[in-house]
């Protein structure tokens, strides 16, 4: 039996990564895998793979028989002078970082093939895509949802893995998939934060030094907000001002974009932090926006 399984192993993973950008091509080899019973597992990335990427893929090479990452900055999902064009791309790097977690398929598709000339259908989740990012960021998530639903329909994976840094970016993507019935499991994954607390991501690789100094104080703040909700402070207004106070205080340089407790469910304002609540902020410091966030409950996953 074991060595069945180790045999099993060589057959679907020995074979070397190929990078695919056909759009086609991508979908004959999920379909064939599919009708091969295959369990397939996305993992959609915009790529400058960092800890946090890594460890999504690593879940979904334990847990599929075939592992597909796909690598597309994404245009529909930037608004005008966001930073589309200074997105940190690194193809090469992310090729061998994937190659050495043993992904078999790298899907780095080209946007003028999935936004042809006159492309006018998009996938949008009405009130979950209006709180947090997106009242800043007003076409954000319907850019997100459009991608993620053609990703799927290219891919047809059995389960697409997302990390919780993004949280309203997951619940979004859950609901999108719950409403229009698609066949695919959601999994949210812990941040991987830095050794100072900093939530992963690509886009601190814009910050300065002094900056990326700072940039500890977002999730120092928010343990802080933990501890206080542990000791038995829950009320809304005072949590959020003491938050904006400790931002004000250690991270003097940036713009607080917003601090909200809200439920984990709807996305709406809660009264009070309790177990089914968290907080959730995003900062400018300089032209680097910051987000974060930190469950409240006592048995939280992401304490
Ligand atoms: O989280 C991201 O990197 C992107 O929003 C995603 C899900 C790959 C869609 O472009």
């Amino acid at each position: 039996m074991q060595s069945f399984g180790l045999i099993h192993f060589f057959q679907t993973h020995i074979a070397p990564m190929e990078i695919v950008s056909d759009l086609g091509q991508m979908q004959d080899i999920c379909m064939r895998a599919r009708i091969d019973n295959q369990k397939i597992a996305l993992v959609p990335t915009m790529g400058f793979f960092h800890e946090g990427h890594l460890s999504l893929m690593r879940w979904a090479r334990l847990n599929a028989d075939q592992v597909v990452v796909s690598v597309f900055v994404n245009p529909a999902q930037f608004g005008p002078g966001e930073d589309l064009d200074r997105y940190p791309r690194d193809l090469e790097r992310d090729s061998s970082m994937a190659r050495s977690l043993s992904i078999d398929f790298l899907f780095v598709p080209y946007a003028a093939d999935l936004y042809p000339e006159g492309f006018d259908t998009w996938v949008e989740t009405q009130k979950l895509s209006k709180f947090l990012c997106g009242q800043e960021r007003p076409a954000h998530f319907r850019g997100v949802t459009t991608i993620v639903c053609k990703l799927f329909n290219l891919t047809m994976p059995r389960m697409a893995v997302f990390g919780r840094k993004d949280r309203q970016q997951l619940l979004i993507i859950k609901k999108m998939v719950r409403d229009l019935h698609m066949p695919v499991d959601i999994v949210g994954l812990p941040t991987i934060r830095e050794h100072d607390g900093l939530a992963m991501s690509s886009r601190n690789a814009y910050l300065s030094p002094r900056q990326r100094k700072e940039a500890a104080n977002v999730y120092k703040g928010l343990a802080m907000i933990r501890q206080e909700v542990l000791s038995g402070r829950t009320d809304r207004l005072e949590l959020e001002s003491l938050l904006g106070n400790y931002y004000r205080q250690n991270i003097p340089g940036a713009v607080i974009d917003y601090i909200q407790l809200v439920n984990a469910e709807t996305l709406e304002n809660a009264s009070r932090a309790d177990n089914n609540t968290f907080m959730a902020v995003a900062l400018k410091l300089g032209r680097t926006r910051l987000i974060d966030n930190i469950e409240l409950g006592q048995s939280t996953e992401d304490a």
